[in-house]
């Protein structure tokens, strides 16, 4: 048997109250993604990929319908489980890269594994070959503020990577950089599925970021659009 989807919706819908309208952020969603897969969803600002982002990564509770987790109904999980797998399991990429600004590269990527438990001396040479696997080991002394908006997202994938997670979710991930510092942030993304066995989950308005990864889902007001590939 085929292992499950690392993560599945099935019918999802998000609807939001603004004022005295609903808006459906999303509206009936199916999405699989694979273990090991580099998929894409794109879609112009509002179409709800943020909001698909947050249901997949347990951040969000639908309206309706479901999300699993490896065939495992997030909404069967106690909240002590659901939190665990978003540390343990989950990894999260933000577009502004959400580091802490007082602490060193390093040590950002520490937290993460102090948080779970490491001794300090092991949490450091893990945090130190992570900072290594994204080309930054020269770079781990300095604050957030002191690099270069690409060092500071790989710094922040760095972290992500901290708990040997099954799967990444980036929000946006480039949207903050130049086009050079973006594409790099996009391959560390693609060796991180394909040399790895990790799944990445790239949600961004970008068409030529998507055009990297291995499949892309298009969002329009919510739903899955069936548009052919133009
Ligand atoms: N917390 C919220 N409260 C009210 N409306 C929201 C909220 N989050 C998202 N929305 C609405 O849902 C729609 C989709 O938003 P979002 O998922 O952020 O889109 P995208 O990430 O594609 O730009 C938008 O119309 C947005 O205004
Ligand atoms: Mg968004």
């Amino acid at each position: 048997m085929s292992a499950p989807p690392v993560l599945e919706a099935r019918r999802l819908v998000r609807a939001f109250r603004q004022g005295r309208r609903e808006v459906r952020a999303l509206d009936g969603v199916d999405f699989r993604l694979e273990p090991g897969e580099f998929a894409a969803v794109v879609g112009p600002s509002g179409s709800g990929k943020s909001t698909l982002l947050h249901l997949l990564g347990a951040l969000d509770v639908p309206t309706e319908g479901e999300v699993l987790f490896e065939g495992r109904s997030l909404h069967a999980m106690s909240d002590d489980e659901r939190a665990r797998l978003r540390r343990t399991q989950i990894g999260f990429v933000f577009q502004f890269f959400q580091l802490f600004p007082t602490l060193s590269a390093l040590e950002n990527v520490e937290v993460p594994l102090l948080l779970d438990g490491l001794s300090p001396p092991r949490a450091r040479e893990r945090a130190r070959a992570l900072l290594d696997r994204v080309g930054l080991s020269e770079r781990g002394g300095h604050r957030p503020e002191e690099l270069a908006g690409g060092e500071r997202q790989r710094v922040a994938i760095a972290r992500a990577l901290a708990p040997d997670p099954r799967v990444l979710l980036a929000d946006e991930p480039t949207g903050n950089l130049d086009r050079e510092n973006g594409a790099r942030v996009l391959d560390l993304l693609g060796d991180l599925s394909r040399g790895e066995g990790r799944a990445v989950l790239l949600v961004t308005h970008d068409e030529r970021g998507a055009a990297r990864a291995g499949r892309t889902v298009r969002l329009l007001d919510g739903r899955v659009s069936a548009a052919p590939e133009p």
